[in-house]
């Protein structure tokens, strides 16, 4: 019996340690220079112009928090191709971080309207408003997210 509780222990303080790593490798404040120097522009994304931003069609991740944009590509290693969160990719996320869950069923299809977020629960509000302040203080917003044809294509980003 202790022998278990020893070795999930020991599981878990790896797991802890290994994501721990994956983030401080990809915290943009450590790549302050980088970011700096990074020309950011705000744009009018809708869900289908975000969708590109995913790391795989495009060499940035962007991802969509309350309607705002922002740009994960720092976060690579969580949200590019095989990442633990690849998912929110080119997504509006809101639902899946309220519900936290990382499942693809709780994304919004890209050719239905965004996401009113209005049957949220109280807990599932406060989830989403604490991820949106890790999103703040960890990554630039770069955009808002508008209904599919709503934004005329000047308005419209490109990277
Ligand atoms: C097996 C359960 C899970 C484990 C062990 C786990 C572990 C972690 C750890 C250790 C971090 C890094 C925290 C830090 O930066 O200090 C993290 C970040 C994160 N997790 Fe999880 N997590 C789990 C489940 C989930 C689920 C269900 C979601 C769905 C919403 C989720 C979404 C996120 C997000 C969005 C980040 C932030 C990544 C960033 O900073 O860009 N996690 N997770």
């Amino acid at each position: 019996m202790i022998t278990t509780i020893l070795v999930v222990l020991v599981i878990l303080y790896f797991v802890r340690k290994i994501y721990t790593e994956i983030a401080s490798s990809s915290n943009p404040l450590a790549a302050g220079e980088h970011l700096r120097d990074a020309t950011i522009v705000q744009g009018k994304f809708t869900p289908k112009t975000l969708a590109k931003y995913n790391g795989r069609d495009s060499d940035r991740i962007f991802i969509s928090v309350k309607n705002r944009v922002y740009d994960v590509t720092q976060g690579a290693a969580f949200y590019g191709p095989g990442g633990p969160y690849e998912n929110f990719a080119g997504r509006d996320a809101s639902r899946g971080l309220a519900l936290n869950s990382f499942d693809p069923a709780v994304l919004t299809p890209l050719d239905q309207p965004i996401d009113d977020l209005k049957n949220l629960s109280k807990i599932e509000l406060e989830s989403l408003e604490s991820w949106d302040e890790h999103f703040e203080n960890r990554y630039k917003i770069v955009g808002t997210l508008h209904e599919n044809g709503t934004v005329k294509e000047e308005d419209e980003k490109s990277l």
